[in-house]
């Protein structure tokens, strides 16, 4: 069975910390005492809140402390659940996460980085920025906000080293408004531009980018939306290569459900891209990759495919499976 299963680690939380109106900070450390696996700056985890539950979080502390993770987690006014149970975690309480992924790589030989967060996208910037610092590369970091008082890890990032470089633009202070004339101005090819936060923010920085005049490749963003996947599109074939059955998976199926309809199971758990558990195989044919889970090196290769979610950009994929 080529299908993987994500590493999952057994954490306690040792920390729980309201940093602002809606947002806590999360420490987590290791259940057996030890080190957690080494990550890297822009890496998230996902948090295995409850059966059929899961959820993804960056990591937001310095990237060399492999000793606990740091969470930061805003309340969603539209939480089916996830926000909920992590604000209403205590000290001690016990979780599962997988092993740290990025999606969300940092350019550490850029000439200059520009951070961008809007909200709770500050997170994985929040990293990055501890990073960039380490290593004494030059970087802005602009922080994004409804309001001051609504700014978690403002006072906390404005106290770093890197404080002086910290930008804060909040709605209810329009002086202070991020403007991409005035900050985005003049791209030159040797910055590097990395985007967090709502999708409608980051549609206005990036696209108001790109009208400036900045690369595509220069332009980093990471999104945790937990919306639904679209699983429409054209019907395709898939050939289970090992157990020997062709199926059709018309719009609105996934492949994991048409098989296991065929008695090919493929374990599930998120049903939405976002863990790995799901993720099989490809011997031939070109996916149309909708998950989250795997980097875009990961996509383009057309080697592995999310089952639960992804569909085919031909008109046959032959799995290993
Ligand atoms: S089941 Fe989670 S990515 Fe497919």
């Amino acid at each position: 069975m080529m299908n993987r299963a994500p590493k999952q680690i057994d954490v306690i939380v040792a920390e729980a910390t309201l940093e602002a109106e809606g947002v806590v900070s999360v420490k987590l450390v290791a259940a057996d005492g030890g080190d957690l696996p080494p990550w890297d700056a822009g890496s998230h985890v996902d948090v295995y809140i409850e059966p059929g539950l899961i959820r993804q979080y960056s990591l937001c502390g310095d990237p060399r402390d492999v000793s606990s993770y740091r969470l930061g987690i805003l309340l969603s006014e539209l939480s089916r659940g996830g926000s909920k149970a992590m604000h209403a975690l205590d000290a001690g309480h016990r979780l599962t996460i997988g092993a740290p992924r990025n999606n969300f790589e940092l350019i550490e030989t850029a000439q200059k980085s520009i951070l961008i967060g809007g909200g709770i996208g500050i997170t994985p910037l929040m990293s990055m920025a501890i990073r960039l610092n380490q290593i004494e590369q030059p970087f802005e970091f602009h922080y994004c906000a409804r309001s001051y008082r609504r700014a978690a890890f403002l006072q906390e990032l404005m106290q770093e080293p890197f404080g002086y470089r910290m930008w804060g633009h909040f709605d209810d202070e329009p002086p202070q408004m991020f403007s991409p004339d005035v900050h985005l101005a003049a791209p030159d090819a040797g910055t590097h531009l990395y985007v967090c936060g709502p999708t409608g923010f980051m549609d206005f920085v990036t696209g108001s980018a790109l009208a400036l005049g900045w690369a595509p490749e220069r332009i980093h963003t990471e999104s945790f939306n937990a919306d639904a996947v679209d699983e429409t599109g054209d019907t395709f074939t898939v050939h289970a290569a090992r157990s020997g059955i062709t199926v059709e998976v018309p719009s609105g199926r996934s492949i994991a459900e048409v098989l296991f309809d065929h008695n090919v199971r493929i374990p599930t758990s998120c049903a939405q891209g976002i863990c790995g558990t799901c993720i099989t195989t490809v011997i031939d044919g070109v996916p149309d990759h909708r998950d989250s889970y795997l980097t875009d090196a990961e996509k383009e290769s057309n080697t592995e495919i999310a089952v639960c979610c992804s569909r085919a950009n031909s008109a046959k994929l032959t799995l290993d499976v």
